[in-house]
C-alpha cells in the first residue's frame, strides 16, 4: 500500500569534522614496481555527514552539511558540494582537507581503499564546530553525527553534539566507532547505526549469531544508550531494536559492485523518512533499499533515486524477519 509523503518535513543538519576528498579511478590490476595505468579519475566530496546529506538531497529531501575544509583540497571540496546544491555551513581550518584514494581493479573485480591521514584540528576549530551546532540545531529536528574525529577533536566531542542536540529538543543521530561511540552512548542518543564490527568491538563478543546480535542491539536502548539501534549486517542484512521490540530485514539480493557510502545512505534514507513523518518500520524499509542500492553502484557513487524507491517498494511486501 502506498502511502502519501507529506511534504512538510523537520529539518536535518547533518556535521562531518573529518571530511576526505574522494578520488576513485580503475585499473586492470594491481602490481607492486610496476606504474598502473589507470583510467580517468572521478572526483566526490565524501565523509560520513556530508554522504549522509547528499543522500537525503538526492532521495528529495531538505537537509544542512556543516563540515570543515582548508587548504586546495579544502577549496576542490567546497566546488564540488556546492555544484551538488547542498546548503552548506563551512567551518575553515587551516590544515588540508584530507584524500581518499579508491581504485578498482578490472581484472578481480577487487576495490583498494587507501584511507589517508587529515589534517590536525586546533581547539579553536573544534570548539567553532560545536558552535555551529549550537546555533544552527533544529529544535524538534535531526542532528547527524557521523564519521571519524580528526587528529585533535576529543573523544567526547561526539557526546558533546548530543548533549547539545539534547538540550535544544532535536534528535541526535551518531555513525561513529570506538571511544567516541561509547562518549557519546554514554551521554544517550536518539539513534545509533553500528556495523557488526563497531557493535561488536563496545559490546564484546562476535556477534555472528541471530540472538547474540539482538541481544547486543536491545541492551543499548535498555540501558538507555540509545532509543532506537539500526545494526547493519553487510550483504546479511540488518537488525533494528527499539523500545517497542526488535525486527530483522535481509538485503534484497542484487549485484555487488562497491561499498563506499553504504552505510552513510542507510542511515540517510532511515533519517529522511522518519523526517517525513513515516514510521520506524518504513524508515528501516527504506534504509535497507538505501544501502543496498548504494552497493550496486560502481566505486564511490552513492545510490540512485530510482533503485531506493524501487528496492523500498520490492521490501514493503516482504514480512519482517524476527
Ligand atoms: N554485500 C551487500 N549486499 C547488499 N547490501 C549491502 C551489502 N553490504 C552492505 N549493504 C547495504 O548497506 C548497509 C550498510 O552496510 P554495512 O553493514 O556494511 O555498514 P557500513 O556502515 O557500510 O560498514 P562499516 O562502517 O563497518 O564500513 C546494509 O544494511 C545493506 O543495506
Ligand atoms: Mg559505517
Amino acid at each position: 500500500m502506498e502511502f502519501p509523503v507529506p511534504t512538510a518535513m523537520q529539518p536535518i543538519l547533518t556535521l562531518t569534522v573529518n571530511p576526505a576528498l574522494d578520488v576513485s579511478t580503475v585499473t586492470d590490476q594491481v602490481i607492486g614496481e610496476h606504474k598502473l595505468r589507470c583510467h580517468t579519475s572521478r572526483l566526490d566530496p565524501g565523509g560520513g555527514g556530508v554522504n549522509v546529506a547528499r543522500v537525503v538531497h538526492r532521495l528529495g529531501g531538505q537537509t544542512i552539511a556543516a563540515y570543515t575544509a582548508g587548504g586546495p583540497t579544502g577549496e576542490a571540496y567546497r566546488r564540488l558540494i556546492e555544484a551538488e546544491r547542498i546548503p552548506t555551513l563551512l567551518v575553515p581550518i587551516s590544515g588540508s582537507t584530507r584524500q581518499n584514494f579508491t581504485v578498482d581493479e578490472t581484472t578481480t573485480g577487487k576495490q583498494f581503499r587507501f584511507v589517508l591521514e587529515g589534517p590536525e584540528l586546533s581547539e579553536e576549530e573544534w570548539r567553532r564546530c560545536l558552535a555551529i551546532v549550537a546555533e544552527s540545531v533544529p529544535a524538534g529536528g535531526y542532528v547527524v553525527a557521523s564519521g571519524s574525529l580528526p587528529k585533535g577533536v576529543p573523544d567526547d566531542f561526539y557526546a558533546q553534539v548530543a548533549r547539545l542536540a539534547n538540550e535544544r529538543g532535536a534528535r541526535c543521530v551518531v555513525d561513529a566507532s570506538g571511544p567516541s561511540l561509547a562518549a557519546a552512548l554514554a551521554e544517550g542518543v536518539f539513534l545509533v547505526k553500528p556495523s557488526r564490527r563497531e557493535l561488536a568491538a563496545l559490546v564484546g563478543g562476535t556477534l555472528d549469531t541471530d540472538e547474540s546480535q539482538v541481544a547486543a542491539a536491545s541492551s543499548l536502548v535498555a540501558d538507555g544508550s540509545a532509543q532506537h539501534v539500526a545494526l547493519t549486517l553487510g550483504g546479511e542484512g540488518a537488525v533494528l531494536a527499539s523500545k517497542s521490540g526488535t525486527l530483522r530485514l535481509p538485503v534484497p539480493h542484487v549485484r555487488v559492485r562497491s561499498t563506499v557510502g553504504a552505510g552513510d545512505s542507510f542511515l540517510a534514507a532511515f533519517v529522511l523518512r522518519l523526517a517525513q513523518g513515516r514510521g520506524l518500520e518504513d524508515a528501516f524499509r527504506a534504509a535497507v533499499a538505501a544501502g543496498t542500492a548504494t552497493v550496486t553502484t560502481t566505486a564511490t557513487e552513492l545510490c540512485r533515486r530510482d533503485d531506493v524507491e524501487r528496492l523500498e517498494a520490492e521490501l514493503a511486501v516482504r514480512p519482517f524477519e524476527p
